[in-house]
């Protein structure tokens, strides 16, 4: 079961003063999810926006907002962020003690269940879950900041996530450090969801993101073929 390839920009590396333009530019440019980071300054060493922001966006986007929770804990803020709009959310293993009851809390919302590990959580934490979620994120840097490099023995990781997966309806999406250099490699361990901040927001407005949106399409896609 091939899964579509959607890329998902992480507007962390948007410009913060005019957000809800850069999230309409970037899905106009081609991108089908929009990737919310949300930083606590707790669970990582930084701190982002929240669900306000989150709610303020919705209106000037259709597309699929991929939400991306670092924050401990979750379960408290999940009914806020499937209130402020959000289709997917994704909590990490790390972030509490009841992951099962955090993924039944998001489905119950009616919303989409992800679940982040960072790069040094096993997979394992998943195995009794699998019935429980939609997407799998794995993190190929440690959380908290855009720009950082990809964490190349993540790649074996992913591979081992599709495994996991099966013909299971679930997303396999990476986070953090994904170019067009190395999209190709990402894709053909299994990944079909790549978040992509710093390689994307290159430039400014449809045309810019147009073409980076389209180079890491392509490269992803050369991966897949
Ligand atoms: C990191 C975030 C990422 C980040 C990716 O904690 O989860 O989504 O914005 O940024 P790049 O693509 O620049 O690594
Ligand atoms: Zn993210």
């Amino acid at each position: 079961m091939t899964r579509p390839l959607l890329i998902s920009p992480s507007i962390l590396a948007a410009d913060f003063s005019r957000l809800g333009e850069e999230v309409r530019d970037v899905v106009d440019a081609g991108a089908e999810w929009v990737h919310l980071d949300v930083m606590d300054g707790h669970f990582v060493p930084n701190i982002s926006f929240g669900p306000a922001i989150i709610k303020a966006l919705r209106p000037w986007t259709k597309a699929v907002f991929d939400c991306h929770l670092m924050i401990a804990p979750a379960d408290p803020y999940l009914g806020a962020f499937a209130d402020a709009g959000c289709d997917i959310i994704t909590v990490h293993a790390e972030a509490g003690p009841h992951l099962h009851r955090s993924l039944q809390t998001i489905r119950a919302l009616g919303k989409k269940a992800g679940v982040s590990l960072n790069p040094a959580t096993p997979l394992s934490v998943l195995e009794h879950v699998m019935d429980d979620l939609d997407l799998i994120l794995i993190m190929s840097v440690n959380p908290g900041f855009g720009g950082q490099k990809y964490i190349p023995a993540m790649t074996d990781k992913i591979a081992k996530a599709k495994a996991l997966i099966g013909n299971r309806p679930i997303d396999l999406e990476v986070d953090g450090g994904v170019t067009a250099d190395n999209a190709a490699e990402i894709a053909k361990a299994g990944a079909n969801a790549l978040v992509a901040g710093s390689a994307i927001f290159k430039g400014k407005g449809v045309d810019d993101y147009r073409k980076t949106v389209d180079t890491l399409r392509k490269a992803a896609e050369g991966g897949r073929a």
